[in-house]
């Protein structure tokens, strides 16, 4: 592909949009990347101060959006809530053949953008990138991975992976908040987006079709090979999804019967017994306030704005750890993802910023479509991150 760039960032005066850039000037210059920062305000791009060049484009205007897409062989963007303005985007990329990937974990939305560009973007090449941060990388890459190590031990698939979200500190953007809150007011307004969410099968290729049970993960439970609490983990509900689309379109390689599901742990003390029942109780009264409007207006009104974030001595001070315990064949395998960066934005930054510096570069045999990182990317983009820093081994 001949293009003007390599790579374009929208959204690059945003919180996160800022981290990533920041994180490409370092990387993509290494790679010697041709590559580009877009938005929708001169002043504000010129303002960072990277020295590349700056592109002037409004996310709702679609000519603006079709222009972009031809310049570039990749865009990375971070203009969420995406549902808000990444419609025209998407489509402009998918009907040039131009290579994408975003931040999203709004599920009602990747689904329409699955049923109206997935298709398209087969037929052009583009590979169509949702969820490139830590929604759902560590999930849907780990689960790959994990899947991979089993195998070199075992010789066959495990036939479940349950991912253990562990340790982890951070905080939270403005973008964040605003599309959390929209999707609430989404699924308020409209039953069948309810139902969607509600779907654990919601981005297969076929939502409604056969699939092996996978209830999400409810209440407190024993984690027995970890020795640990569990209890659900809020971005459940996106991620897998996501795993459950890339196996789907990987062909099923783990099996029809093959199950994936995500929780949270806490020690296995009685303080870990205390906070298991502390946040399933604040998971729950979050989930009331998020369907209530006045209790949603009134933490709308405290949580962070558009543009504003985690402090960088929060963001220093952060970290993760996923533990995925893949089972299978009387065999058991604990798989181990994680960072010593704040999850959504240090660590998302060096996720986001690989994947799209991995679809510019790296030799990728996936077809064109709207696909996962797992299905896009796999076994290159786990070698990058863990060149970046992250952790991706065997326990
Ligand atoms: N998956 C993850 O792990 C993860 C982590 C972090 C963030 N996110 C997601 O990333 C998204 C961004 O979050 P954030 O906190 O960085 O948001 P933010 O600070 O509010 O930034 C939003 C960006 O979108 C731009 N924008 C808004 N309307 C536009 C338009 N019409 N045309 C062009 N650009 C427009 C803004 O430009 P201006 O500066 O000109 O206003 C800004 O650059 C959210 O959807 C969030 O959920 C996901």
């Amino acid at each position: 592909m001949t293009r003007e760039l390599d790579l374009v960032v929208f959204g690059a005066t945003g919180f996160t949009g800022r981290l990533v850039a920041e994180y490409l000037a370092g990387a993509a210059g290494r790679e010697s990347v041709r590559w580009a920062i877009a938005g929708r305000n001169r002043d504000k791009l010129d303002a960072l101060g990277l020295g590349v060049p700056v592109i002037v484009a409004d996310a709702l205007d679609p000519p603006a959006m079709q222009a972009l897409a031809r310049r570039t062989a990749v865009v990375c963007t971070t203009t969420g809530p995406f549902a808000r303005y990444g419609n025209a985007l998407v489509a402009a990329c998918a009907d040039a053949g131009t290579h994408y990937c975003d931040l999203t974990g709004e599920v009602p939305w990747m689904r329409r953008m699955i049923d109206a560009h997935h298709a398209r973007a087969r037929e052009t090449g583009a590979r169509i990138v949702h969820t490139c941060g830590f929604d759902s990388i560590p999930s849907d890459l780990g689960c790959w991975a994990a899947q991979q190590a089993f195998i070199a031990q075992f010789g066959a698939p495990a036939r479940t992976v349950t991912a253990v979200f562990g340790e982890q500190s951070g905080g939270f953007s403005g973008g964040t908040a605003a599309s959390a809150f929209d999707l609430a007011r989404e699924a308020e307004a409209d039953p069948a987006v309810r139902a969607l969410i509600a779907n654990p099968y919601a981005l297969d290729p076929d939502p409604a079709g056969p699939h092996a049970l996978a209830p999400d993960a409810a209440g407190i439970a024993w984690q027995p090979t970890l020795k640990m609490f569990t209890v659900p983990f809020v971005m459940a509900q996106v991620n897998t999804r996501v795993v459950r689309r890339g196996h789907a379109l990987a062909g099923a390689p783990w099996g029809a019967e093959f199950t994936y599901r995500e929780v949270m742990s806490t020690p296995g003390s009685l303080r870990g017994a205390a906070m298991a029942l502390a946040i399933t109780g604040g998971v729950a009264a979050l989930g009331f306030a998020m369907n209530h409007a006045s209790l949603r207006n009134r933490l709308a009104r405290r949580a962070p704005q558009p543009g504003e974030g985690p402090s960088a001595a929060v963001r220093a001070r952060g970290h993760w750890i996923v533990r995925l315990v893949a089972e299978g064949g009387g065999e058991t395998l604990v798989y181990t993802a994680s960072d010593r960066a704040d999850p959504g934005y240090g660590s998302t930054a060096k996720m986001l910023g690989e994947a799209a510096l991995c679809l510019a570069r790296d030799p990728l045999r996936s077809p064109g479509g709207v696909l996962t990182p797992s299905v896009a990317m796999a076994a290159p983009l786990v070698d990058r991150l863990r060149r970046a820093g992250l952790t991706f081994a065997v326990a």
